[in-house]
């Protein structure tokens, strides 16, 4: 069987965890997928880095642009990060070229998915981005195919996983929020530039992709209301915690008749309430819909492990030939009509 060729762009946590999970997991990959999935090339700034995965017989290319224009790459994936540069130009580029591609980065498609739909749905080539929302939590299958019959009325949970982290953390330790965030930035849940988590964007860019799905037409990211935990510190958790809750940052978009609302702040929630009990880098995803009612799945929300997990289903989705419109419905209808949030009154 003809083996599915990948490019991969950006070799840090997430794309070092891929390329591992790949080659533990590739016999059950090639049983589910129906061909093997092979990484024959590679793109990242440093050649010469240690990065605990064997890549020599790769094609290295110093430019990730020029994985789009390797002949031997038949799907790319972008796992560099940032909506803008290289990581845009790549994902772009691939588009154009009708090469699939598989990307983690939530930040480009919450400021340019309506642009990228449009690309995949005129080029036929599908975009996905499983990894993007909660990390190992299949979300965005949930979403846009397990809820796929329901008019759905409320999306959104605990979407960013070193924040969760470090809320918990300080809850349970008492210890500094800057110690703790150093800590998860070491663990490998942090963005880059670690204010994208703490400032609630990371979670309001996963929330701006939710809400698309689970609305049927993009969300126009500025719209939505963000506040992050700069200002949370272990004495507000013991504050909380006296009066029986705890400090949550969720994001939470609802469809009313007034419109959509969307918001990422950090809220007291209950003891007892289910998305108390989920702690550390554990994310979770809520949904309700008029048939379904509410559920909520739960999972570890960042990481090399859980999100390769998830950029390995998408190139398996790939490789099976079944792959979806971005919003879930006919994408170039749906990006003419952006959603925007109601301003918070
Ligand atoms: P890292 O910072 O660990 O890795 C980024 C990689 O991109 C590095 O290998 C870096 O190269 C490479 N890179 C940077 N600029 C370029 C460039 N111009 N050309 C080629 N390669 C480049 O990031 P993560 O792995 O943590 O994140 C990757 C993506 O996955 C991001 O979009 C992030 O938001 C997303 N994501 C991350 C999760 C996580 O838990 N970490 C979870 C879910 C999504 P070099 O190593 O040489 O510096
Ligand atoms: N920095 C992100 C988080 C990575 O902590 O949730 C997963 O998207």
């Amino acid at each position: 069987t003809t083996p599915l060729r990948l490019g991969i762009a950006g070799l840090g946590t997430v794309g070092a965890g891929t390329i591992r999970l790949l080659r533990a997991n590739a016999d059950l990959i090639r049983a589910r997928a129906g061909r093997p999935l092979e990484v024959v090339a590679v793109s990242a700034r440093d050649r010469t880095r240690d990065r605990g995965v064997d890549l020599s017989g790769l094609n290295w290319h110093d430019r990730a642009e020029d994985l789009v224009n390797d002949p031997s790459v038949d799907v790319v994936v972008e796992l560099i990060g940032g909506a803008e540069g290289t990581a845009r130009a790549v994902v772009e580029s691939a588009l154009k070229a009708g090469k699939p591609v598989v990307t983690a980065n939530k930040a480009l498609l919450a400021l340019h998915g309506p642009a990228l739909a449009r690309l995949s749905t005129e080029h036929n080539a599908p975009l996905l981005f499983e990894a993007a929302v909660a990390g190992g939590i299949p979300a965005i299958k949930t979403v846009r195919e397990g809820l796929a019959a329901d008019r759905l009325t409320r999306v959104g949970g605990i979407l960013n996983g070193t924040c969760n982290y470090i809320l918990t953390v300080m809850r349970e330790t008492g210890q500094a929020f800057a110690s703790v965030l150093k800590d998860a930035q070491e663990l490998g849940y942090a963005e880059a530039d670690p204010s994208t988590d703490i400032d609630g964007l990371d979670a309001a860019h996963k929330l701006t992709i939710l809400a698309g799905l689970a609305f049927g037409r993009p969300v126009d990211f500025s719209s939505v209301h963000v506040e992050g935990i700069r200002h949370v510190d272990a004495a507000d958790q013991n504050f909380a915690r006296a009066l029986g809750y705890s400090i949550k940052l969720l994001g939470l978009a609802r469809m009313t008749e007034q419109g959509l609302h969307a918001r990422v702040t950090p809220c007291l929630v209950p003891q007892q309430s289910p998305l108390a009990q989920v702690n550390g880098v554990f994310n979770a995803v809520v949904a309700e819909g008029e048939f379904v009612g509410r559920i909520m799945i739960e999972g570890r929300g960042a990481g090399a492990g859980p999100t390769a997990s998830a950029v390995t289903a998408d190139l398996v989705d790939i490789a099976r030939g079944q792959t979806m419109p971005v919003w879930g419905v006919q994408a170039d209808e749906a990006a003419d009509t952006v959603l925007r949030a109601q301003p918070i009154t």
